[in-house]
């Protein structure tokens, strides 16, 4: 592992994937750090983790930080999702339940590029809700020849009607990067046995029924196999930006009333991508 710096921060790649800013001086402000230079991580790393630093006094700080990256994606409850678990959860993201991997905006009209999340308090040790984010460019250079071939056969159809999440999206699994590279686009179907509020209708298309328990089995193994799989355990401070072109990402479940509490806010790219996948 090799370490340099960043404005004398220490910066360390992260495995299998990312790359980890840490503070020289605890308590140093985020703010103070170059966001060209931070994009430019978070764009080669895919995954920008900053620890050590003072985060975001409120939302309203949040917000106003994160249009420093790029436009901000508006929802409507605002910027800045407060990912805190609810008394009665309306929806699984306010739920302590695991998530199932997916790309966030895939029912908005344009898709954000990064996620921004602050770690307002993060769960004990012991008590899981690990984010969990995969590198799919990298699944599709290392997938067997013959498992690949099979996914890019594949259009994924999901529908949601949730208030601020409903649509419908129909999305080919092997899709391409504004950059031009593959990249997947997924949303995967929750387990057998475990509980989901709000589940999307899924169905996948382009090959026989047959054929699809293999798609969802091998696809599945190569997105949570570890050398393409990094879980975030969260630290309370923690600032991470994740590229939501490139990477999928999901939740491990919680201990129900842990003291796990997120925000999160999306950036738009330059320009915002319009999302050709929602079916309008
Ligand atoms: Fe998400």
């Amino acid at each position: 592992m090799t370490t340099s710096d960043l404005c004398g921060h220490r910066l360390t790649p992260m495995e299998p994937f990312g790359i980890r800013l840490d503070a020289a001086m605890p308590g140093t402000p985020v703010g103070d750090l170059p966001v060209d230079r931070l994009r430019e991580l978070a764009r080669e790393h895919h995954l920008l983790l900053l620890r050590g630093f003072r985060g975001f006094d409120g939302a309203g700080e949040l917000a106003e930080y994160s249009a420093r990256w790029g436009e901000l994606g508006m929802w409507p409850y605002g910027a800045v999702l407060e990912l805190v678990e609810h008394d009665d959860p309306e929806d699984h993201i306010f739920d302590h339940r695991y998530v199932p991997l997916h790309w966030d905006s895939m029912y908005r009209e344009q898709v954000a590029e990064f996620q921004v999340f602050h770690c307002v308090d993060a769960p004990g040790a012991q008590d899981g809700g690990r984010t969990t984010f995969t590198q799919t460019e990298a699944v599709l250079r290392q997938a067997d020849p013959a498992h690949r071939r099979l996914w890019e056969q594949v259009t994924g159809r999901y529908r949601r009607a949730v208030t601020d999440y409903s649509g419908e999206c129909v999305s080919p699994v092997v899709t391409t990067h504004p950059d031009g590279f593959p990249v997947i686009r997924y949303n995967e179907p929750v387990p057998p046995g475990e509980e989901f509020i709000n589940h999307p209708e899924l169905e996948f298309t382009g090959v026989g029924e047959e054929r699809l328990p293999e798609f969802h089995r091998t696809l599945q193994a190569a997105l949570h196999d570890p050398r393409h799989q990094y879980a975030h355990a969260w630290r309370t401070g923690d600032v991470v930006v994740a590229d939501n072109y490139t990477l999928l990402h999901g939740r491990e479940a919680f201990a129900s009333r842990s003291p796990r509490h997120l925000q999160r806010v999306h950036v738009l790219g330059t320009p915002p991508m319009e999302n050709t996948a929602l079916v309008r």
